[in-house]
């Protein structure tokens, strides 16, 4: 296995409950001046809300509250919540959501930290980021991994672009988890999020490193089937408390880190659907499902031994040559994410057929004019992402 750093300081609050502790956290955080920022309205209908506002004032914790967050996060409402956070000299920032509110809390809190420097900026590394404010978050959905992970994804609606930034500083301090809160979920968001969950550690899974990696790809392994299997009992039943559990707790893990120690993940899914999400508005883990066969399709002959032991690993596919069993495993996935009504082609994202224009574009600015490539189990150039989206255009 390679050599590795790994740092994931999150303290984590689990399970029933998980956010009636909010108030007595943050205040040993320090936080005295708090803004709560949630998304569409979900935590309002759902009591969630004023729960953790009766909590933070029964110790005397001020507070302010925006809302509005949009899933594909914009980066003009951070930008408003940045000017009202640093009116109100806010010092700690909790979302409220799900990865999109979280996500929006990590760059009003970098915001915050440096009010005179325009957050796109350091989103861009037109500016640097050196520092943030303390922020946290209370899970609503598990899908994302943001309430763990050290990224943060936003849309600049002027620019027409989707761009994750990844660092140290994206890391929360505080994660309240309380499966129960996700039982208010539409089907098609506990669908999605277990997609998206899985597709965290296959973008890892697929790794351009040789070197054995037994306790990873066992965890990694055992993460995907544990998904798998809660989706579906959800999907059947939404309150099953202890699949809720499985699924908020892999979403974590899945996207902390953990499932690529040792390696190096590839990612070049995720900014292949960034590019449909920043066009088209679709829903992140949809792009992904709706490309994920495409781009593995187009992949596998660089390592149909590990492809192979995808199949074997996830499906026990045991039998056949390598090309046979990387086909099975491709064929069972995309018939998985079918079973749960998510998209396996950009048909199902309701954005009709793209021109060949259209798809020239996306892989242009996906590749930044083919400058820049994507991933690192097959690194896609400009022409690479195009054969995907249009293998994926029906
Ligand atoms: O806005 P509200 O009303 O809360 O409704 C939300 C939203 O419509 C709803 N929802 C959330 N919890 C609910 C609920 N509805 C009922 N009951 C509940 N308990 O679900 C919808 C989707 O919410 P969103 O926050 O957008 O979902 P998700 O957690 O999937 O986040 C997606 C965003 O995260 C980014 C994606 O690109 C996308 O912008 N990602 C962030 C990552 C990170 N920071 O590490 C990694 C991911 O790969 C991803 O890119
Ligand atoms: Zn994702």
């Amino acid at each position: 296995m390679q050599s590795f750093t790994f740092h994931s300081p999150t303290e984590i609050i689990f399970g029933r409950g998980a956010e009636d502790h909010v108030a007595e956290k943050l205040r040993a955080y320090g936080a005295s001046r708090i803004l709560i920022l949630y998304g569409g309205g979900s935590v309002v209908a759902s009591g969630l809300l004023s729960r953790i506002e009766k909590n933070l004032t029964s110790v005397g914790l001020a507070f302010l509250v925006i809302g509005g967050v949009r899933p594909n996060p914009r980066v003009s409402l951070v930008r408003e919540a940045i000017r009202e956070g640093v009116a109100a000299d806010v010092n700690f920032v909790l979302g409220v959501g799900g990865g999109s509110v979280i996500d929006s809390a990590k760059a009003v809190a970098h915001g915050i930290a440096s009010p005179h420097v325009d957050i796109w900026d350091i989103w861009t590394h037109k500016a640097p980021l050196e520092k943030t404010t303390p922020f946290g978050s209370v899970l609503t959905i598990p899908a994302a991994g943001s309430e763990v992970s050290d990224s943060a994804v936003l849309t600049n609606e002027d620019t027409g672009r989707k761009l994750g930034l990844n660092t140290p500083l994206n890391r929360p301090l505080v994660a309240f988890m309380n499966p129960a809160l996700a039982f208010t979920l539409p089907r098609a968001q506990i669908a999605a999020g277990a997609s998206d969950i899985m597709m965290h550690t296959m973008e890892r899974y697929f790794t351009n490193v040789k070197e054995p990696n037994v306790f990873t790809d066992r965890v990694s392994a055992a993460l995907i089937r544990t998904v798998m299997e809660c989706a579906e009992r959800l999907l059947v039943s939404r309150k099953d408390y202890d699949a809720m559990s499985e699924l908020m707790w892999c979403g974590s893990v899945s996207h902390s880190g953990f499932t690529e120690l040792g390696r190096c993940k590839d990612f070049s899914v995720h900014k292949l659907g960034h590019e449909l999400s920043a066009r088209f508005d679709s829903t992140h883990a949809m792009t992904l499902t709706a490309l994920w066969a495409s781009w593995a399709r187009h992949v596998y002959q660089y390592d149909p031994a590990r492809f192979a032991q995808f199949a074997a690993d996830i499906f026990g596919v045991n039998a056949g040559t390598d090309e046979e069993r990387t086909r099975a495993g491709i064929r069972r996935m995309e018939e998985f994410f079918a079973s749960i009504e998510m998209p396996t082609s950009l048909a199902g994202l309701g954005i009709g057929t793209l021109t060949k224009g259209t798809i020239e574009e996306l892989a242009g600015a996906a590749t930044a004019n083919d400058t820049v490539r994507l991933g690192s189990f097959h690194p896609l150039t400009r022409a690479d992402a195009a054969a995907i989206y249009t293998a994926a255009n029906h």
